[in-house]
């Protein structure tokens, strides 16, 4: 089965967590592109979602589904997103998209956080995805320096401007065995806007699609 084949069955899956009249938090990537599709496909009359990237707000634009702003929804019942790695502890790599900062805001936001995968993408130790960072520019050399002593090796993903005027620092070679600690480590160092781990508030639940069907974690 192609990858994407199995990225549109963990988001269909996802689609049967949704109730008329809801309002839920959508990251970014393509497996929540899958997702929105299924949404719109089954006529789910949202009250509004809470979109994490100016990407997942034009798809839903596209597609008809009314958007909301963040600080007028409040407390959200619900987020549904991906992730570029995933441990079946909950705690995740996301950012690939440069999406993270706002993603990890929705997150926090949320009270239920599902997170929609391939099955590639289960790993036991975080790391082999390359970490994103999101920097304010004028301070990506020192943090990437900062990084070095850290044990990673930060690669600039030039070209790419988040949604937010930032940066994104890619972080090669880590072995991620403490993700929580990792996590409040790097968000500690003067110019980093977000860490791309989510371990404080991973993933309350996991749906991961593969050849079998959908399996679904919950840490
Ligand atoms: C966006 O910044 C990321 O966090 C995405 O959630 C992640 O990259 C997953 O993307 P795909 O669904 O495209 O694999």
């Amino acid at each position: 089965m192609e990858t994407l084949e199995k990225k549109r069955l963990a988001a269909q899956a996802a689609v049967r967590y949704l109730e008329d009249g809801m309002v839920v938090g959508i990251g970014t990537g393509s497996t929540v592109n899958e997702f929105i599709t299924a949404l719109a496909d089954r006529r789910i009359r949202l009250e509004g979602a809470v979109s994490s990237s100016q990407a997942t707000s034009a798809r839903l634009r596209e597609l008809g589904i009314p958007e909301m702003d963040l600080n007028s929804a409040g407390d959200l019942a619900l987020y549904i997103d991906g992730a570029d790695e995933a441990t079946r502890h909950g705690a995740l790599i996301k950012g690939g998209g440069a999406a993270l900062t706002r993603e990890k805001i929705v997150a926090a936001a949320s009270k239920r956080f599902v997170c929609i995968i391939d099955e590639e993408k289960l790993v036991d130790v975080l790391g082999g995805f390359p970490l994103p960072v999101e920097v304010i520019p004028m301070g990506r050399s020192y943090v990437a320096r900062r990084i070095v002593a850290l044990g990673g090796q930060p690669v600039w993903r030039e070209r790419v401007v988040t949604d937010n005027g930032n940066a994104i620092l890619d972080v090669h070679n880590l072995r991620i065995l403490d993700p929580v600690g990792l996590e409040t480590e790097i968000n500690q160092i003067a110019g980093v806007v977000t860490v791309g781990l989510f371990a404080r508030r991973g993933a309350d639940e996991l749906l991961v699609g593969g050849d079998g069907g959908v399996r679904r974690i919950t840490p």
